[in-house]
């Protein structure tokens, strides 16, 4: 059995997954157990399921938590894609009075970003990688040797004229319809400004759609290498339960 165990919550859109993660290995220790995400997802009826993911569990140690937002010092400070009610929550404050134990709190696409770098498609790999998840909205984690800069929300980035996930969530593809070509041409114009921007040496994608990579990454028409996440689902988990560690 493992002894360099760690505990991760990812709060998305639609579910509310937990596990135990081997910190040696990035692997999960059994099952990830989910609920649905409370609707309206305000942060009591989050804190609440959170509550209830950790309790299927026999863990008594800490834990972090992903939210899909930006999340400065504990307390979120946007709320996009999740109920406005979060926007000043203290989310440490709230989630370390409802779990009694120390909670880190931090971004969704920054946990997946950290664990992909540790475990997953960035590992050993030395230069600027760009993670985007492309899901509800798109997510953002740049890191560069190992350091994550938190935070850096660039699917609010306007291109053309429009914001970039508005242009390129996979959800913009779901809602209208599109072929994986029509869709794929705008990731396309919006990873084309993050090159300008960012000139980063690898792309990582993840996020439900990075699971049908071979239909559209091939179609991308970007300078950079772009490759989808290895952790899949579970890189928010994994991610969390190592910023967890580092608090
Ligand atoms: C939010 C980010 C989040 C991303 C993916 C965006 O709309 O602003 O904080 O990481 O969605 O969930």
């Amino acid at each position: 059995m493992a002894e360099n165990l760690g505990f991760g919550v990812d709060i998305g859109g639609s579910g509310i997954k937990g596990g135990v993660v081997d910190m040696d290995t990035g692997e999960l220790i059994g099952e990830r157990y989910k609920v649905p995400t409370p609707q309206p997802s305000t942060p009591g009826a989050c804190a609440g399921a959170v509550r209830e993911v950790i309790g299927h569990f026999d863990w008594e140690g800490p834990v972090g938590i992903t939210v899909p937002a930006v999340v400065t010092k504990g307390t979120v400070r946007s709320a996009a894609n999740i109920d406005a009610g979060w926007i000043g929550t203290d989310a440490s404050e709230l989630f370390t009075s409802t779990l009694n134990r120390p909670v880190t709190v931090l971004n969704d696409a920054d946990a997946a970003g950290l664990a992909e770098d540790r475990y997953g498609a960035g590992r050993d790999f030395d230069g600027v990688i760009l993670l985007l998840t492309l899901g509800t909205g798109i997510g953002s984690a740049l890191i560069y040797r190992g350091t994550l800069v938190p935070n850096t929300e660039f699917g609010h980035i306007e291109v053309e004229g429009k914001e970039a996930e508005h242009r390129a969530a996979s959800s913009v593809k779901d809602r209208r319809g599109w072929s994986y070509e029509k869709w794929a041409g705008q990731v396309s114009r919006v990873f084309r400004e993050y090159e300008k921007l960012l000139w980063p040496d690898l792309i990582i994608v993840g996020g439900g759609v990075s699971r049908k990579a071979d239909k559209w990454v091939p179609l991308l028409e970007v300078k950079t290498p772009v490759i989808p996440a290895k952790l899949l689902n579970t890189a928010g988990i994994v991610g969390a339960a190592m910023a967890s560690q580092r608090d």
